[in-house]
């Protein structure tokens, strides 16, 4: 088969990350006979240098055009004084929005490989976790009403939650056709003691759950979730949050896998067209250094072919390779302890392409 996919690499370590997902998929391509063709855009601070927008249209045509879309990162420090408006970030938003993509996927689990890596007590850490997170992509606050105005203390600035019951089902929906698939438990983390928009979701989900009677559905609160991540990970099987909780609890998440370098995610909508991405950032402060670690892009690139495409051994072809290289006890600069050996970004690639 033939597969279109977009490349935004974007900024700081974004386009060697995504150079080092391109090498993985070709080699995948070679090895079961499918043809990948790649075709790159401009998003976030690059394309506000080259063409003056971070999402330019041929960008979102050429998105929508496409059977899918790879990510790297946006934003850097030359851009963080432009107004709200104009950043990076809202480049980023504005694609998942125009694509239609109001689901991201962020698996957090622990490669045993990794356990020492991981900032857990060991008890902790021995009993393992395998974390799916669920976060709603195109809603709540990240798209609500904001604004500055006169306050009665004088200026002030606001930002609006707002859930539909709509944008809600169809979150939860996901959340326990995912939880279906796996260990049929759902956690659904809101603040409904505090807020109005937590109140429907809970209500809401609530509804949903009826759908799924084999599904165990519990509610948590984000501060106590927040919390319970670290304090015993292993009792979360697929969780089911909010834009803003979901973008805190994911990097959260990923922290106690050993790196957030190792998180991937999945951007979903309706259709089979999703964005892969990395949950990190562009990291400024190591971008041209090959020093970053490319494996939560090729673990993007995986759930690219098994979300999109539905080349579902290919997908684990490529998990098990980056699984092999752990193994073997090969790091980048992020994972390594004091006294290991550090490989740079275009090293471990190697290592993964001579185990596929
Ligand atoms: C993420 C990022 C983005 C988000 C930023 C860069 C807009 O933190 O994907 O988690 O908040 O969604
Ligand atoms: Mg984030």
């Amino acid at each position: 088969m033939n597969y279109n996919i977009a490349l935004l690499k974007g900024d700081g370590i974004g386009p060697e990350i995504v150079e080092s997902a391109v090498k993985v998929l070709y080699k995948v391509g070679a090895k079961y006979g499918h043809t990948f063709n790649f075709t790159d855009y401009l998003i976030g601070g690059i394309a506000i240098d080259t063409v003056g927008d971070g999402l330019p249209k041929e960008t979102v045509d050429g998105c929508l055009a496409s059977d899918s879309v790879m990510l790297g990162a946006v934003g850097g420090p030359k851009w963080d004084t432009l107004p709200g408006d104009k950043r990076p970030e809202k480049a980023l938003l504005g694609i998942r929005s125009a694509m239609g993509l109001y689901t991201n996927l962020r698996p957090a689990k622990l490669y045993p490989a990794l356990k020492d890596a991981s900032p857990l007590r060991t008890d902790i850490v021995e009993k393992g976790f395998d974390i799916m997170m669920v976060r709603e992509l195109t809603g709540g606050i990240y798209f609500g009403e904001r604004g500055r105005r006169q306050g009665k203390n004088g200026e002030e600035a606001y930002d609006t939650e707002a859930y539909s019951v709509m944008e809600i089902e169809r979150i939860a929906k996901v959340a326990f056709e995912t939880a279906m698939k796996r260990d049929k438990r759902v956690i659904s983390v809101d603040k409904a003691n505090v807020l109005e928009s937590s109140r429907l979701w809970r209500e809401t989900v609530h509804k949903v759950a009826k759908d799924y009677p084999e599904v165990e559905c519990t509610d948590m609160l984000v501060d106590n979730t927040a919390m319970q991540i670290v304090r015993n990970p292993a009792q979360f099987d697929v969780v089911v949050t909010s834009n803003i909780f979901g973008d805190i609890l994911s990097d959260e998440a990923s922290q106690i896998t050993g790196s957030i370098g190792m998180l991937a995610s999945a951007s979903l909508g309706d259709t089979t067209r999703g964005l892969y991405e990395p949950i990190h950032g562009s990291a400024p402060d190591i971008a041209g250094q090959n020093k970053a670690n490319p494996i939560a892009t090729i673990l993007s690139a995986a759930m690219m072919l098994r979300y999109s495409f539905s080349l579902m051994e290919e997908a684990d072809c490529i998990e098990e390779a980056v699984n092999k290289v752990l193994d073997k006890g090969y790091r980048t600069a992020d994972l390594a302890k004091s006294g290991e050996t550090a490989l740079s970004c275009t090293e471990i690639t190697e290592k993964i392409l001579s185990e596929i």
